[in-house]
């Protein structure tokens, strides 16, 4: 018998609230949820999610949202995406867990392909596959130290790397992620991150990242430092772009200095901000290439991607996990990457922008609460802060973003202030969709901080 799952052919495209929200049946599953469920988990939407489509997620009482969130960067390809559903549903039939340390598949060896194909830089690569970006990060870290003999790591201001020790060591921001959990991993530091709406006004790139060079200098020493780790656009952290020529800058010190360059693309990955990854943005090659999220389509997958020397250079077994590289995620992967190509999601992405952006300035220049809109492609954001100062405002942020969920448009949050609104919706969304996404972002600014 086949069961067929919800695709876009059977779940209309369209934002449609039936009951109030929470509906009854998502009242039920909270009260079964507080008596079950740990309240350290938090959720941002107050619905139980029943099925989703495309670019529309619809909940337990029938109440259907707008996407803009994509599960955090996930759905790239849209949720249930045909081609995806179709590889998950004939792998899980064929084997779904063999362990890739005990029997090993082609999926996890196509997958490296890709992997080794689509990152930036033509140099000969090797790719190990793991289950979470935080995963990947310690991954490449672990690649990093043993390859360069170095245990320091440079990271961040506002950087998000994870949850676990070492990824809550090189993650910035204490409240949620960190209070509390310490002692952290050893051997981090922290220097200033390119925040061109935050720095001095008319500092560049490369001045920014002197700065920075500055203080690994004197604090840390060249010879020390095993890697630079960045997020190319920062993610949690507000979806921060650096200045033109900061990444470079950073890449060229490492090269000088011996030390691994490595980018977290884990949320700017796969076609999000209008290419492969976002390093190409500046023609950045990273050494290392932490992936996640995007890359399976919603199934967990993470992936490091690098110089075969450097990921050559760790012991045999020193690298791994029981379910690293799963079958049914590799599958889901090969699918989302043909996805990808097929439907051209980068020039998509591109596209969101060029919807986006403007209706995202209009507000700024109407509302007179935003400071600044960035992004590139479809991972876009606008930072709140008190009209006329550059003051965080995160109330404004939190009370905007929840009357978009009111009205059944996901939005998230973001920023070391809580201050930042970020749109990542799938980059499948149809324009009619994002268009009332964003007549209702633009109803609650105005409801919330209209002039
Ligand atoms: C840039 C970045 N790195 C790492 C992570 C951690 O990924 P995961 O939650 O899959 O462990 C995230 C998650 O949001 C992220 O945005």
């Amino acid at each position: 018998m086949t069961t067929l799952l919800p695709g876009p052919d059977t779940v209309a495209q369209e934002r449609r609230l039936v009951t109030e929200l929470p509906g009854p049946r998502s009242r039920e599953l909270a009260a079964r949820r507080s008596a079950a469920v740990t309240s350290a988990v938090g959720s941002v939407l107050p619905v139980y999610v029943e099925r989703a489509s495309g670019g529309v997620v619809v909940d337990v009482d029938g109440n259907s949202f707008i996407d803009l969130g994509s599960g955090i960067a996930v759905t790239n390809v849209g949720h249930a995406a045909p081609e995806v559903v179709a590889a998950v549903q004939a792998q899980v039939a064929a084997f779904s867990h063999t362990c890739f340390m005990v029997g090993p598949y082609e999926g996890y060896v196509a997958v490296a392909e890709e992997l080794d194909r689509l990152t930036p830089g033509d140099h000969e690569k090797r790719s190990a596959l793991f289950n979470t970006g935080a995963e990947a990060v310690e991954n490449a870290v672990k690649v990093a130290r043993v390859a360069t003999g170095r245990s320091a790591v440079v990271v961040f201001d506002h950087a998000y790397h994870g949850r676990t020790n070492l990824t809550m060591a090189l993650t910035a921001k204490n409240m949620p992620y960190k209070n509390g959990f310490g002692p952290f991993a050893g051997e981090v530091y922290r220097v200033p991150m390119s925040y061109p709406y935050r720095d001095a006004p008319g500092t560049t790139g490369e001045q920014a990242a002197a700065r920075a060079f500055d203080l690994i200098e004197t604090q840390i020493g060249a010879r020390n430092v095993a890697a630079v780790l960045i997020e190319p656009i920062q993610g949690e952290g507000g979806f921060v772009v650096p200045a033109p020529g900061f990444l470079a800058a950073l890449s060229e010190w490492c090269r000088r200095s011996g030390a691994v360059f490595i980018a977290d693309e884990v949320q700017t990955g796969f076609c999000r901000t209008g290419a492969w990854f976002a390093s190409e943005h500046e023609g950045v090659v990273p050494d290392l290439v932490a992936t996640a999220k995007g890359i399976a389509g919603g199934m967990p997958l993470a992936g490091v991607t690098g110089r075969a020397e450097l990921m050559d250079a760790v012991h045999t077994g020193g690298l791994g996990g029981t379910y690293g590289g799963n079958p049914v995620a590799c599958a889901a992967a090969l699918a989302t990457i043909r996805t990808m190509r097929e439907q051209d999601l980068n020039a998509a992405a591109r596209a969101i922008e060029a919807t986006m952006l403007p209706r995202l300035h209009a507000i700024a220049e109407r509302t007179g609460v935003v400071g600044d809109v960035r992004g590139r492609g479809a991972m876009l954001a606008v930072e709140l802060v008190e009209p006329g100062t550059t003051e965080p405002d995160s109330a404004l942020t939190n009370a905007i973003s929840k009357a978009c969920h009111a009205e059944g448009v996901i939005t998230l949050t973001a920023g070391t202030h809580s201050n930042v609104l970020r749109f990542l919706p799938p980059l499948v969304i149809g324009q009619d969709l994002l268009t009332e996404g964003l007549d209702v972002l633009d109803a609650a600014f105005d409801a919330h901080a209209g002039k």
